[in-house]
């Protein structure tokens, strides 16, 4: 089984099943790079959503598809421009700073320090992206036992004592 086949899907219609391992989950947060755009319990970048609250705010498939596919939802205030430059050029990011005929984007949150610099009479138009900044993939290393402790601890808002770790 693996976290894309419905039948992953189907383990986890009724909510993540228990028995969780607490610690894992934690380390499963940092081994898919979560903390590098996200705040849980105040630690992370804010680049992302807090997601402190995901686990009331998601089901547990939700919560899944918006790891498996980041694009299908994305969420207003976090969304990417699109840029389409009078050579032909397209460029979707996130817009750092505006500074005087400049726009400033980032396409790559994972490197925050890589900026194209675009001119605004370079410009033909600006859109909204489709396109989540929240990579693909993150879970591709991941055993089926490590996304379900990763899900168990989004849900418990990183709670220790919560009833998905009792054994
Ligand atoms: C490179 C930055 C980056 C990384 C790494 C990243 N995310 Fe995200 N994530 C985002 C951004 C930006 C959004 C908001 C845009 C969107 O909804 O797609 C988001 C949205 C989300 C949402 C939806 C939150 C909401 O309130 O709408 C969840 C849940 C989420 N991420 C979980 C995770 C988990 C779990 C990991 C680690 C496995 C992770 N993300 C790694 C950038 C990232």
């Amino acid at each position: 089984m693996t976290v894309s086949t419905d039948d992953f899907h189907s383990a986890i219609a009724k909510g993540v099943p228990g028995e969780r391992d607490f610690k894992n989950g934690r380390k499963m947060f940092g081994a898919g790079s979560c903390y590098a755009c996200h705040r849980f319990q105040g630690e992370g970048g804010a680049v992302g959503p807090d997601l402190t609250s995901s686990g009331g705010k998601f089901s547990a498939v939700d919560l899944l598809e918006t790891v498996v596919d980041p694009s299908k939802v994305i969420s207003d205030q976090y969304s990417a421009s699109q840029f389409l430059l009078d050579d032909g050029t397209l460029l979707v990011g996130s817009v750092m700073n505006l500074k005087e005929n400049e726009y400033w984007v980032n396409s790559d949150m994972m490197k925050p320090s890589t900026i194209t610099k675009v001119k605004v009479d370079s410009i033909e138009a600006i859109r909204p992206s489709q396109v989540s900044m929240m990579p693909t993939g993150l879970l591709n290393t991941m055993s089926d036992k490590d996304v379900l402790d990763l899900l168990a601890y989004l849900i418990s808002a990183g709670n220790p004592d919560h009833p998905l770790f009792k054994n």
